[in-house]
């Protein structure tokens, strides 16, 4: 829970992730479990009976390069008792057990379902599983002229042409800038431009009714990503409280444990899983996977309102929308994904400073 009068956030427990995990992994088991008893039951074969057929195989060690199928091996079994009926998982597991004890661990090699063994009645053939990706590549690659634009397709819109490079200027011009950059919060420029529509969206529909100056606002970053991106740029210029909020916060190989940036929290949740409880509330949603209904049942403010601003994306359209826009929705032509459509609305009904938690 934090600290601030202007803000308070706090997390709640839906259910337990460990407790949904596990239930799922002991009806697995347990369905797994059922499916062997059932096919075991129905076959004809004994441990003894596998043991005898691969002591009669003979197996050696396959010459460098040469391998033998397992399925063959099933198949050699299955032709010689044609009656039978062989239970695959039983039979793998046997001849398993037989090759590990007979040849040791270090000698014997799978690849692919293949094994380093051969029999007279089996024999093992000449296959070539090692695969050398940068050969492959390269082999792929002779010859062939490389495309200059090869690097990922950012637009595919018919507007192609109208793309500005409006984001990218003010991020260079910003005092924060350096910070920005140190703070490392920013994966990409395409996600630098989403942020910075969302900031511009206040700057432009919202800036007279929530202050840049007004320290009683929260802006809360709903999907904000494996960084704290959108609300790390409010908390740089404005005065506001701003928390990111994703269950993936945190999750990518250079996120940070913390940011040295004032007014930012950020956590590693569902946005349903938290209660914020502010004065002011400003809710962003940039790309985020989750509905705004879900959203503003998480929010309270002293009015019951809430203003917010979304970049929907993916099958998000219609879950982040609701009746009532400050102004029509608008395509950002500075934002470099495909996904520029931007919603601004000035008062959402949310819950109030005396709603239950
Ligand atoms: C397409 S990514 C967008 C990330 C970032 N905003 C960006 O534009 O790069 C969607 C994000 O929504 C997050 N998300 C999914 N379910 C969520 C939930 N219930 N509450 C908050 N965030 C959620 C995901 O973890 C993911 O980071």
């Amino acid at each position: 829970m934090s600290s601030d009068p202007a803000c308070s956030v706090a997390r709640i427990e839906l259910e337990p992730k460990w407790l949904t995990l596990q239930r799922d992994h002991n009806e697995r088991v347990e369905r797994e479990r059922a499916a062997a008893r059932a096919d075991v039951s129905t076959t004809n074969f004994e441990r003894s009976h596998y043991a005898a057929f691969f002591d009669a195989l003979a197996f050696e060690v396959a010459p460098e390069d040469e391998w033998t199928a397992r399925e063959r091996i099933l198949e050699a079994f299955r032709d010689a008792h044609v009656d039978g009926n062989v239970e695959r998982d039983a039979f793998m597991s046997e001849l398993g057990e037989h090759l590990v004890s007979k040849f040791g661990t270090k000698a014997l090699r799978r690849r692919k379902d293949n094994l380093n063994i051969t029999s007279a009645r089996v024999p093992s053939e000449k296959v070539n599983l090692r695969v050398n990706k940068k050969l492959a590549k390269a082999k792929r690659m002779k010859g062939r002229q490389l495309d200059p634009n090869r690097s990922r397709k950012i637009v595919a819109s018919k507007a192609e042409d109208a793309i500005s490079s409006r984001y990218m200027t003010e991020f260079l011009q910003l005092h924060c800038a350096t910070e920005l950059v140190e703070s490392r919060v920013f994966p990409d420029a395409k996600e630098l431009t989403e942020s910075f529509s969302a900031f511009n969206a206040w700057r432009t529909h919202l800036s007279d009714d929530f202050s840049a100056d007004d320290p009683n606002i929260t802006l809360v970053s709903v999907g904000d990503g494996h960084t704290p991106r959108t609300a790390a740029l409010f908390a740089f210029r404005t005065r506001w409280n701003c928390v990111a909020v994703d269950p993936e916060m945190g999750f990518a190989k250079d996120s940070k444990a913390s940011y040295d940036i004032d007014r930012l929290q950020h956590h590693c949740a569902k946005i349903e899983e938290m209660r914020i409880k502010t004065k002011r509330c400003i809710i962003v949603m940039v790309h985020a996977h989750v509905s705004l209904a879900t959203t503003l049942r998480s929010i309270q403010a002293e009015d019951g309102t809430a203003a917010c601003i979304a970049l929907p994306c993916c099958n998000y359209y219609s879950a982040i929308d609701a009746p009532n826009r400050a102004v029509p929705e608008y395509e950002d032509m500075s934002v470099i994904s495909p996904h520029r459509t931007v919603r601004v609305w000035k008062a959402l009904p949310c819950g109030t400073s005396e709603s239950p938690q």
